[in-house]
């Protein structure tokens, strides 16, 4: 089995960005860690700042992945070309946020991915991206 994470924009600043809501822990620390815990997944990571090729990334994904764990950061409140790569492709989708979204401001409690995606996951600190691979694992 094979998992796609793929990081939206600022991710890539984690553990230094805004650590009281995100955390103190970098993307790339908490990855070994995740990695160790599903031995028998291959889970591949892509973070981009550029809605397009987050898009790209999608649709590479389809036919080449089980399963994609998508924290589209801002662009979950903003894209609807995110929302629409994800139903075009058969890949399923967990939607993650590190956050609870939903005990923040009003502009965040939308997701335009939410309703295209398996099921979402949120609040959980970087243990969100855990129960996202757990959820696909035994999809
Ligand atoms: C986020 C929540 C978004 O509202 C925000 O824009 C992010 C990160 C999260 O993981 O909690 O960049 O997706």
């Amino acid at each position: 089995m094979n998992i796609l994470i793929i990081n939206g924009p600022n991710l890539n600043l984690l553990g230094k960005r805004e650590p009281s809501i995100y955390g103190k822990s970098s993307f790339k620390e908490y990855l070994p860690r995740l990695k160790s815990e599903f031995p028998d997944t291959r889970i591949d990571y892509f973070q981009s700042n550029h809605e397009g090729e987050i898009i790209d990334k999608i649709h590479e994904a389809d036919g080449n992945y089980h399963g994609i764990v998508l924290n589209a950061a801002a662009y979950t409140h903003t894209s609807i070309a995110i929302a629409d790569a994800v139903a075009a492709v058969s890949v399923p989708v967990v939607e993650v946020h590190i956050s609870n979204i939903y005990k923040r401001e009003a502009f965040r409690h939308l997701s335009y991915i939410a309703a295209n995606c398996i099921g979402s996951i949120s609040g959980f600190g970087l243990k969100s991206y855990r129960l996202a691979v757990m959820s696909l694992v035994n999809w």
